[in-house]
């Protein structure tokens, strides 16, 4: 009986359970009367490859807009509605998620679960998608920020398919009103964002634009710690401190996207507890997604954290069954065992004189 009392010190996170969720922002997803099923490999998926949003053609989009209009009709009870995946974003990051023998809260975001956590999220919303319009072989694409090119491959303006408020006569799901003006095309991205409009000039941009990803990427995180964040065990207290990324440019281009003006300033992209809410966020952080497997791809001192702690922490979501399924972060740091890859593109801020 004392042991129940005893508050862990270091441990890796046991899967959070709903129902000692609390939210004063109401993101608690609905409990599961069974327990979750650990996660397996789909062996049996099809391989996805997840193209940059820039080179999406018609028929992607209009089976991309096909995906979110079903995701956008399920009843906000439904776990796989956007609404609900939302909502469970802002549980993972509100203090919302209590455990029996920890005095903390969990946070997920500013320290090293930001990038796993992430990837987790992205598949699970990514086999909802791929179930609501039947093609197991449908992929997110990535929102290519990063990309300074000009023409045709430019990477660092929203596509106008999430812009327009209607596309081929319908209304467009990809749409979001709560953005900012500034970050609507033709506006090109500013990654040293603080909200709002810079108003500074497309070269000022792109030169800045690559600095930042040069600073973030290449000259900053040279050690695992570096990339990934702050250590953070169960029974420790979170959000001490992301890794290079997670500030800017993950967390430029959210505050970048959403809207100062809405009665809640920054909604959606730059407030956490509704930025899911917003298709492109899924967009967005596949991109954040496939920086972290370029960052590996530099080889040297450019690996996964190895500590035990970390690989055994559990996190839980609703599949596309509507069951819900427990995963380890050991579990999904390579990519390839998800079945899924990304579209090639050049890096040019790799090169400091781009
Ligand atoms: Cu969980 Cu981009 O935030």
């Amino acid at each position: 009986l004392l042991a129940l009392n005893l508050r862990v010190d270091g441990a890796p996170f046991p899967p959070p359970q709903f129902r000692l969720c609390q939210s004063a922002d109401r993101c608690c997803p609905p409990v599961s009367q069974k327990p979750p099923v650990p996660f397996q490999f789909q062996t049996g998926l099809p391989w996805r490859t997840r193209i940059a949003a820039q080179f999406a053609d018609a028929k992607y989009i209009a089976k991309y807009q096909r995906a979110y209009q079903l995701m956008k009709a399920l009843p906000n009870s439904d776990p796989r509605s956007l609404y609900a995946q939302a909502r469970m974003h802002c549980a993972y990051c509100g203090a919302a998620f209590y455990y029996p023998r920890s005095d903390y809260s969990l946070e997920i975001h500013d320290g090293w679960f930001f990038f796993p956590w992430h990837r987790m999220f992205l598949y699970f919303h990514e086999r909802i998608l791929a179930s609501l319009i039947g093609d197991p072989t449908f992929a997110l694409p990535f929102w290519n920020w990063d990309n300074q090119s000009q023409g045709a491959t430019q990477g660092n303006v929203m596509p106008r398919y999430y812009s327009e408020r209607r596309w081929s006569n319908k209304s467009n799901p990809l749409y979001d009103p709560n953005r900012n003006r500034c970050a609507l095309p033709p506006h090109l991205i500013d990654l040293n964002s603080g909200g709002g409009c810079s108003g500074m000039p497309d070269d000022y941009l792109r030169t800045e634009n690559n600095r930042l990803m040069y600073n973030q990427m290449v000259s900053g995180p040279t050690t695992p710690s570096l990339f990934f964040g702050s250590t953070y065990r169960f029974g420790w207290s979170g959000g001490m401190g992301g890794g290079t990324l997670e500030g800017a440019p993950h967390g430029t281009v959210h505050i970048f996207t959403g809207n100062p003006y809405s009665r809640n300033p920054y909604d959606d992209m730059g407030n956490l507890n509704v930025a899911a809410l917003d298709p492109l966020f899924y967009a967005h952080h596949a991109n954040i997604d496939r920086l972290w497997e370029v960052w590996k791809g530099m080889g040297g001192r450019h690996k996964d954290i190895s500590d035990p702690d970390y690989l055994k922490s559990q996190f839980v979501f609703y599949d596309e069954n509507k069951r819900l399924v427990s995963v380890s972060v050991g579990q999904v740091l390579n990519a390839g065992n998800l079945r899924y890859g990304y579209q090639k593109v050049p890096n040019p801020w790799m090169n400091p004189k781009a």
